[in-house]
């Protein structure tokens, strides 16, 4: 499905992040875990297309490497960046137009189909997103994600600032979306409990490096007090 291969990505001067490879697929919910600062948003970056990479990128059997971030938008891969970005001075609904433009969906049956998973940005379609609260925003910027009917959602940091029965609500929908769609999900987090709730396997990054893989069960509080406890 998606092939990450020998990846590293710089700023310039030295690596971010450094060699990195891993593979998920339609069954996978991947939890890329680690430190501030160790190069997680940047790998996603990378993968993305908004920052330029070295290695390869197959997704959907075809190399992608080359793909700038609009065309692997346009192949199927969503993100969610960190601190969420939705468009503030726009409407819910408008924001939720923006995620279906360039995909060939039909905008209406999507709208309809991706609100059900949403319920609560129903009752807001016509507020400004900037003034929802920071759990509505992060199910927006969700939902606009989606609306553009990937084939891969990746999601940075979606639990942070949110409060613990809007990062289980978040955790069900995402489950829910994932077991209906069969669509692999890539998440950035630091939050353990959400990862082990939701995950099915586990990558841990220090310094732009993987040093530690495995299924979520295989993350034991020895691991995460080595590599992720501060
Ligand atoms: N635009 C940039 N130019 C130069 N260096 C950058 C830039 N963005 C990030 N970095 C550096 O790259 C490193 C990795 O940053 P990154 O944001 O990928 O970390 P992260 O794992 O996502 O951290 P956090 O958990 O705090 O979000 C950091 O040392 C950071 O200072
Ligand atoms: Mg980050």
């Amino acid at each position: 499905m998606m092939e990450v291969k020998n990846i590293s990505v710089s700023y310039g001067a030295g690596n971010i992040v450094a060699d990195i490879s891993f593979s998920v697929n339609k069954d996978d919910r991947l939890f890329i875990l680690g430190r501030n600062g160790v190069g997680k948003t940047t790998l996603l970056k990378g993968i993305m297309g908004i920052l330029p990479i070295k290695g390869t990128l197959y997704f959907k059997e075809q190399n992608i490497t080359k793909y700038s971030a609009a065309r692997r938008s346009q192949k199927g891969i969503a993100y969610v960046p960190q601190g969420r970005e939705i468009f503030p001075d726009l409407t819910v609904a408008e924001n939720l137009e923006m995620g279906a433009l360039y995909h060939k969906v039909d905008y209406e049956k999507k709208l309809r189909e991706i609100l059900e998973y949403f319920p609560i940005l129903t009752e807001h379609m016509v507020r400004k997103g900037g003034v929802l609260s920071g759990g509505q925003q992060q199910q927006l910027a969700i939902a606009r994600a989606l609306m553009g009917e990937p084939d891969i959602l990746m999601l940075d940091e979606p639990t942070e600032g949110i409060q613990p029965n809007i990062v289980t609500h978040i955790s069900d929908i995402l489950m829910l979306y994932h077991k209906e769609k069969h669509i692999p999900v890539i998440i950035v987090e630091q939050n353990l409990k959400f990862a082990k709730k939701l995950g099915s396997k586990f990558v841990i990054i220090q310094k732009g490096s993987i040093v530690k893989a495995g299924k979520i069960e295989e993350l034991t509080d020895e691991i995460s007090v080595k590599y992720l406890s501060v």
